[in-house]
């Protein structure tokens, strides 16, 4: 294909790739491809909380994929689900978002704490209107977190709770000892304070939160963070409460009616990839219109970031992708009643969307503070999938794969590289098939993702073929180090439908591939719907 045919992108400040490249390779027949790494021209830092997690009481998130109960003939330590511990250490979980989600505006921290068999039972009117036990609380889910080796992340209520209610919650978590709040918490297990830094100023005011419009929703923020209070030390990060997706006037209400009040920590978007297709029957066009909708988070991360920028010049408020991954609609009423409301299979498609969703934000990463896929077990783009809250098998997801090829980024600076590629930031505009943006009947299909990065004498290249039809072969010039060795892994699977079951947990791993290093240039082949992780040892 010439290359007038083609949409070049190019990240800001690189030269042009048709400049940089012979033309004549873009004509070496329709899978070769090429893309530029300027590995010394730095975006900013990767920072690990870009591939955090949520969990939510939705679904067998919480009951069944994380907490299966002391009694409970499922493997478990102490009551958490063995196999979801060791998985989840193994990936690395930087930070856990809890309890919600719509959830969290419904919860009231009093009811999850204390000695369980004297907890009320509540009812989740949000998924699903079942009996909650509350037999997992903030004690459990601090423990959690000791556990897989995440930093916690509250989500507080705002539309049904109060300001004292948060502040109660902050000094049960941080205060040291011998107040009333600190000495229930001991009570429970745990002497040591938490000292949870994060909390969220509600869940999506403008939807489940409250409906409330931009300019209250940043009333109540300035009421809430009022009575944030400091205990033992520990200052509230408060994340006030962003659009959904790109909605841009929501933001100017919000950020509006705080100039000269406390400004949040962080601000939160939710940006959600859905489409009206089960899992297991995605069609490539289908599956293409979903790809494309991470075009539009990351025209989201960098217009809402260049919005909060005029608020904000020195960025001391930090952009939070609070809730994002594919929502597929229409699970099998039979599927949620075995494995619980929003259950999703995780395809070769799902961990393609991973990858371009990951490789997006290692672009911006200078925009990003934070991001939470959700959610982490059994729920929408999961890492694990349990077969029912009873079930003693636990499966690592196509997703959970893709992940952990994009862990050696974390702490290492983004840097530019250009593809001739349609990656493209996409129009502005509302998108049609859900609140992520389905099917825009006019867009081309997405085409090689590449992003990297650069420590030391390290560099880690991830390129991702989100097509079905096209085994690509990439040819990547290396600018600003000198290429010495290097090794790749890939996830792969022609199959766009192609999952881990119970009967064959491993269809679809990392496995070694082959890539071809030399001076300035690394060549690698990138089958029909792959993601590959190329480490580059540099001098
Ligand atoms: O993740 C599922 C739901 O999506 C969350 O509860 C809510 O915040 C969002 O609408």
């Amino acid at each position: 294909m010439p290359i007038t045919r083609r949409r070049l992108i190019q990240s800001a400040g690189a030269a042009s790739l048709a400049s940089l490249l012979p033309r004549a390779v873009f004509s070496q027949g329709a899978g070769a491809r090429k893309a530029v790494i300027h590995a010394d021209q730095e975006i900013g830092t990767i920072r690990p909380e870009l591939h955090s997690h949520f969990a939510e009481h939705l679904g067998s998130c919480v009951y069944g994929g994380i907490w299966v109960g002391k009694k409970s003939s499922i493997p478990n330590i102490n009551g958490y689900r063995q196999a979801t511990v060791d998985y989840l250490k193994e990936l690395g979980v930087p930070v856990l978002r809890w309890p919600g989600g719509c959830f969290a505006d419904d919860y009231h921290w009093r009811d999850g704490v204390g000695p369980a068999e004297k907890r009320p039972k509540t009812v989740n009117t949000n998924w699903g209107g079942y009996t909650e036990d509350n037999s997992f609380g903030t004690n459990e889910f601090m423990e959690f977190c000791k556990l897989i080796g995440a930093e916690p992340y509250l989500a507080a209520n705002v539309g049904t709770g109060s300001p004292e209610e948060m502040r109660d919650w902050m000094e049960y978590c941080n205060y040291p000892s011998g107040s009333t709040l600190s000495d229930l918490r001991a009570a429970g297990g745990s002497p040591e304070p938490f000292r949870v830094r994060y909390w969220g100023v509600g869940n999506e005011l403008w939807g489940c939160g409250g409906n409330f419009r931009a300019e209250q929703a940043a009333a109540e923020f300035r009421h809430f963070a009022t009575f944030a209070r400091v205990f033992g030390n520990v200052r509230p990060f408060l994340v006030g409460c962003g659009p959904n997706q790109n909605n841009l006037a929501w933001t100017r209400g919000f950020m509006d009616t705080l100039v000269g009040n406390r400004q949040p920590d962080g601000y939160s978007v939710h940006h959600y990839s859905d489409a009206n297709l089960p899992p297991l029957a995605y069609t490539p066009e289908a599956m293409y219109a979903q790809f494309n909708t991470f075009r539009r988070v990351e025209q989201t991360i960098v217009q809402q970031r260049n919005l909060l920028d005029s608020y904000d010049p020195n960025r001391r408020v930090g952009l939070f992708l609070d809730e994002w991954g594919v929502w597929d609609h229409g699970i099998s009423a039979d599927d949620e009643r075995r494995n619980g409301r929003l259950w999703q299979q995780q395809t070769m498609r799902s961990a393609v969307a991973a990858g371009l969703g990951l490789n997006a934000f290692n672009r911006q990463a200078d925009k990003l503070y934070m991001c939470n896929i959700a959610q982490m077990v059994n729920v929408l783009q999961s890492m694990l999938i349990t077969d029912g809250p009873e079930g003693k098998n636990c499966v690592r997801t196509t997703s959970y794969y893709a992940f952990m090829l994009f862990k050696p980024h974390r702490t290492k600076t983004s840097v530019h590289t250009q593809s001739d590629a349609s990656e493209a930031p996409l129009a502005n505009g509302p998108a049609a098939g859900g609140r992520g943006g389905g099917k825009q009947a006019t867009e081309p299909p997405p085409d090689l993702s590449v992003s990297a990065s650069r420590q030391g004498n390290q560099l880690i290249v991830t390129l991702v073929n989100p097509r079905h039809d096209t085994d690509m072969q990439v040819d990547c010039a290396v600018r600003g180090v000198s290429c010495r060795s290097g090794s790749a892994q890939i996830l792969h699977d022609p199959d766009l439908n192609a999952y881990n079951s119970f009967d064959n947990q491993n269809r679809v791993t990392i496995k070694p591939h082959s890539v071809n290093v030399e001076q300035g240039r690394v060549a690698v082949d990138l089958p029909r719907l792959s993601v590959v992780t190329v480490t580059v040892e540099a001098a």
